[in-house]
């Protein structure tokens, strides 16, 4: 029986601190107007110093799951589209199932840049179809502010940090995520970076490492290029998704592209010979936020009404790598009515959640000190 991956539960988080372009005007030789003109952002949202992509990434997942009313047992894969891990190890989607508490689920993060969210959300859509999984939390989550330049206007100016999530969940009924193609061209890798490596100086003869020539893990972009690019692949890719789906434009209720540059986007809405209120929008508050923007663009889009039942969405997202990807997914759920003192109530099981973990981990530590030297005499386990 075929098995399709609907999108149950949204949920989003934006850190309270807001910096606006005449903020950023203090710090760096820049304008309100410059920004907004070349753009279309305003202002966005800044992490503060105790919240870390993980942190981001379980709020926005822990309110999708109140929208689609499951417990955190019930899922059974997170994956956590970043390029702003705290970690490459844990990775940030295990660092979330454990403030979940998600005790069945598989958790990984997967890298595609701006692209991470409509790469994830086919991984989880495909580990449903296949019958591997039934529920599913896709997360886009950021924190960008913390490997930009604050030096260099052309790159900080663009930025923000937050999360996104969705839960799929499998069901026989036709809908949810229909079409996706993704594609990637690492001949571009140099016009979009963040170098993941520290420079560690190795003191063995031969194994000298060397940083690429960046010895910083800040962003560095070609701006004029990856522009030229996205504007393309945009166009192409929804072309693409939609050929897949047998869809025409004429069928899709809303395209939410990755939020990058306003521009960019009138831009590629002239290629396809689309009107802008096709597109959702809504960068001019939240910045260019990676991976995390279009499942945030989703939530908002959700908010304003933007979204019916049985609408068809195309999600399109381009970006480092370089990659991009486009989705077409059938919008068949009717936001359901998630009353603020239930969900509030509910939060409870995260405090029990960090509980449990606080209380694994204290075994572990009882386990290592007492159990272990005890059978061996000398602090191993034998085996
Ligand atoms: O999420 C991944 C994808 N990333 C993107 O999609 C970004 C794609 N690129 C862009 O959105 C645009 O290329 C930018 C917004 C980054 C730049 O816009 P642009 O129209 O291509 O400007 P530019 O780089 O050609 O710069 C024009 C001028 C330059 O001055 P000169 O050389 O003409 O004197 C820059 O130095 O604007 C100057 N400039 C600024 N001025 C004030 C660059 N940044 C700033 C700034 N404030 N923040």
């Amino acid at each position: 029986m075929m098995r399709y991956a609907h999108v149950v539960g949204w949920g989003r988080y934006l850190p309270d601190r807001v910096v606006t372009n005449d903020e950023l005007s203090r710090v760096v030789d820049t304008s309100d107007e410059w920004i907004y003109q070349r753009t279309g952002i305003h202002e966005r949202h800044i992490a503060a110093a105790h919240e870390t992509t993980a942190t981001m990434a379980f709020e926005a997942a822990a309110r999708a799951l109140a929208v689609a009313d499951l417990h955190p047992s019930a899922i059974e894969l997170i994956i956590v589209a970043t390029s702003t891990p705290a970690y490459m190890f844990p990775s940030t989607a295990c660092t979330v199932q454990d403030y979940l508490g998600a005790s069945h689920a598989g958790a990984f993060d997967l890298s595609a840049a701006c692209s991470g969210f409509v790469y994830a959300l086919q991984m989880a859509a495909q580990s449903i179809a296949a019958g591997s999984v039934h529920n599913a939390l896709v997360i886009g989550a950021e924190t960008m502010s913390r490997v930009i330049d604050w030096q260099d206007r052309s790159t900080c100016v663009l930025f923000g940090d937050g999360a996104g999530a969705v839960v799929l969940k499998g069901s026989s009924i036709p809908g949810g995520v229909m079409a996706t193609t993704l594609r990637s061209d690492g001949s571009g890798g140099d016009l979009l970076s963040l170098p993941a490596l520290y420079h560690n100086p190795v003191p063995i003869a031969g194994a000298e490492f060397s940083h690429n020539g960046h010895h910083k893990n800040i962003v560095d972009m070609d701006g004029k290029q990856v522009y030229r690019f996205a504007t393309n692949v945009i166009a192409s890719s929804i072309h693409d998704v939609l050929k897949m789906a047998e869809l025409t434009t004429d069928d899709i209720a809303l395209i939410i592209p990755h939020q990058a540059n306003v521009r960019i986007i009138e831009t590629a809405a002239k290629k396809l010979k689309l009107p802008m209120e096709k597109f959702y929008l809504n960068l001019e508050h939240t910045g260019n936020t990676s991976a995390a923007s279009i499942p945030l663009a989703l939530c908002d889009a959700v908010r304003d009404g933007r979204l019916k039942p049985d609408d068809n969405v195309v999600l399109v997202g381009f970006g480092g790598g370089l990659t991009w990807g486009a989705s077409v997914v059938k919008w068949d759920v009717t936001p359901p009515d998630v009353s603020f003192p239930d969900r509030e109530w509910k939060r409870v099981r995260y405090v029990m959640a960090r509980g449990r973990s606080h209380v694994r981990r204290l075994q572990r530590r009882v386990e290592a000190a007492v159990v272990r030297p005890s059978r061996n005499g000398d602090g191993s386990d034998g085996d």
